[in-house]
């Protein structure tokens, strides 16, 4: 049993590094309690992670949270603000501790803060993970098991719907879908078992078109949704979609794995641009970006496609084999996209890891 508390303090630690991940069908709307309209499935990265510690140590009981924040060892008073909303928002449910325990919570990304990459979905699951562990400690339970990891998803997906994607190594679906045994709206489901060894070691290079905040935040994207006339067509849509790219992630098949993927990050982008009022994310380069992959895999042959997030910067998919073919394709063409030149190379990734 690894247990982290200071016997002669009481205090009890824990650290955890989790990944980002990178929806392939995506999650485009929600209702309830963050729950999602449509099943969604993504890719678990490696490098885009954040590193959370947390210290917990006795205080006397009282409503009122106690929690210090520090991201990237400063203060962060807006951020700190919106854990406080949040674990008070939980605390009953899950994690009652917080009435009698101050929180000292240390993160820090690997990504540079500012690059365009959300870090909602690494932050909040590296939390989630921290918090579980204290309570699990506390409880005198130990085990990382499949119980932990589902508790985890779902107060990951209580902070930020897509964060609950993020506790599973390689990949995970998270919505209830009738074709996936297991699937629910309340927690992802690791699929690793189920995919060819093709996908296990996909690369992602993300190319920062731009690094600005985006204009219209996911939540408000979210919420556009619900007045948009394409809605039921959508979530029919990506249900469909999900059985095809499940087959096709389980037989290794790129080409359909390609085009799914292509198409949908296209349709998340369209949804916004027909939303009232409608508004758009994408800028110059992102297109010119897509229009060069697709040219290249045309002459090549090799199979390099696209994703995109909900903003401007362009997801790079292919497998491993190609690397050398298609970083010299990026660096004749593609580079000069890159705002500052970031690219942050990524790829498929082992999950979480227990740092302490
Ligand atoms: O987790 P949120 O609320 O930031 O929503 C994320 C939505 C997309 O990133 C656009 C798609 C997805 O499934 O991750």
């Amino acid at each position: 049993m690894s247990k982290s508390i200071d016997q002669k303090s009481n205090k009890i630690y824990s650290s955890w590094k989790s990944p980002s991940n990178i929806a392939l069908i995506k999650y485009w709307g929600k209702h309830g309690r963050q729950l999602p309209n449509n099943a969604s499935i993504s890719f678990t990265l490696s490098h885009a992670s954040t590193t959370t510690s947390v210290i917990a140590s006795p205080r006397p009981s009282n409503e009122k949270l106690a929690i210090d924040f520090l991201f990237e060892g400063q203060s962060e008073p807006n951020f700190g603000r919106k854990i406080d909303k949040f674990l008070t928002s939980i605390r009953d449910e899950f994690f009652p501790f917080l009435y009698s325990y101050h929180l000292e919570i240390n993160t820090a990304n690997t990504f540079p803060h500012s690059s365009g990459i959300a870090s909602s979905a690494s932050g909040m699951s590296a939390l989630a993970l921290c918090l579980c562990d204290i309570d699990q400690q506390l409880s005198g339970q130990a085990e990382y098991n499949e119980s932990f990891f589902r508790k985890a998803s779902i107060i990951a997906r209580l902070g930020s719907g897509s964060a609950a994607r993020s506790v599973f190594p390689t990949m995970s679906v998270w919505g209830q879908h009738p074709q996936i045994l297991g699937s629910d709206d309340q927690f992802a489901i690791g699929i690793q078992q189920n995919i060819d060894p093709v996908f296990k070691t996909f690369h992602d290079d993300i190319l920062i078109v731009s690094e600005k905040q985006k204009s219209v935040s996911s939540t408000a994207g979210h919420n556009l949704m619900n007045n948009n006339p394409y809605a039921k067509a959508r979530y029919h849509q990506a249900g469909e979609r999900m059985s095809q790219l499940m087959k096709a992630l389980e037989s290794g098949d790129v080409e359909t794995f390609g085009k799914i993927t292509e198409d949908e990050a296209l349709t998340l982008h369209a949804l916004m641009m027909c939303s009232d009022p409608s508004y758009i994310l994408l800028e110059e380069g992102t297109l010119s970006v897509i229009k060069w992959i697709r040219q290249f895999r045309a002459e090549s042959n090799i199979p390099v496609y696209f994703t995109l997030d909900a903003g401007p910067n362009v997801h790079i998919l292919y497998p491993d084999q190609y690397t050398r073919q298609v970083e010299q394709f990026i660096a004749d063409h593609l580079q000069q996209y890159a705002q500052n030149g970031r690219i942050i190379k990524d790829f498929v990734g082992q999950g979480p890891e227990k740092l302490g």
